[in-house]
């Protein structure tokens, strides 16, 4: 009876485990979606003539993504990648992030969401200039209430990571582009965001450093799986991409 029931309950339990690891494959296997778009458009409105920047755009981004959005000046890389960040909202269409759609979120949630959830690097790095790069890198975790020791601690180690801590009390102005580029990726990543949106962020860097700093984001995509896509037009910045979309007149090529 005892022995009868022992089997029972190894069998039992060998199931459970061959269960768990079916899972896990499965999850390994699936793509997890965290950004969407759905055939959205904005036009803006430059002095009562429209301008359509983006016209029907559907895209899905995975989790842990290193893609590229390519595009001559003008063709919408901006506006998506605004759209996409929750920066602004498509005149029609819909965006869903992590599956939810912002057009349902209310303004507050979605500053909440632009601090939680998504890291921005821009071109022109727009760093505080009055501040040191350590505390631009604390300035958002300062917005979220993170205490000042830890977010001292959580800037420290991302520019140690990064190779850049000796740049800690310097200001912008006696940084060059592309050590200031770096502070702004750190600054981008240093809470772990699910995902960074990078607008041409080599385009006022010289090819080697603009080689450089797409290196570093690859490394923070593998090592932190974090979902990186920036927008550039010079193809040998795109070469890095797993993924390159391209923009022409607002939509996509291929
Ligand atoms: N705030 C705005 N008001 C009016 N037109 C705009 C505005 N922002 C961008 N545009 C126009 O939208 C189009 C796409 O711009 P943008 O998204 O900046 O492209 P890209 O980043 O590829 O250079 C361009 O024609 C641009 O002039
Ligand atoms: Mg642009």
């Amino acid at each position: 009876m005892k022995s009868d029931f022992l089997v029972k309950l190894i069998r039992f339990k060998l199931i459970c485990a061959l269960c768990v690891k079916i899972k896990i494959i499965i999850k390994l296997n699936t793509k997890m979606e965290i950004i969407r778009t759905e055939n959205i458009e904005k036009i803006y409105d430059d002095n009562g003539v429209p301008v359509h920047a983006v016209r029907g755009v559907s895209i899905t981004i995975e989790k842990g993504e290193f893609m590229a959005i390519a595009g001559p000046s003008g063709s919408g890389k901006t506006t998506l990648l605004n759209l996409i960040g929750a920066l602004d909202n498509p005149t029609k269409g819909k965006v869903f992030l992590e599956k939810e759609d912002l057009a349902l979120k209310s303004r507050n949630e979605l500053s909440q969401i632009r601090l939680n959830k998504i890291g921005f690097v821009f071109q022109a790095y727009n760093l505080i200039p009055v501040l040191t790069a350590l505390e631009n890198i604390e300035f958002k975790m300062m917005l979220l209430g993170i205490p000042e020791k830890d977010r001292r601690e959580k800037a420290f180690t991302i520019m140690e990571e990064l190779g850049i801590g000796e740049l800690a009390d310097k200001i912008p102005g006696e940084m060059s582009g592309g050590q200031q580029q770096r502070v702004a990726v750190a600054r981008s990543i240093v809470n772990n965001p699910p995902i960074v949106l990078a607008d041409e962020p080599t385009a006022n860097l010289d090819s080697a450093t603009a080689h450089t700093l797409i290196d570093l984001m690859e490394k923070m995509c593998t090592e932190k799986k974090i979902t990186f896509v920036f927008s550039s037009h010079d193809k040998q910045v795109l070469e890095h991409a797993k993924r390159v979309l391209i923009l022409k007149d607002g939509k996509i090529e291929q």
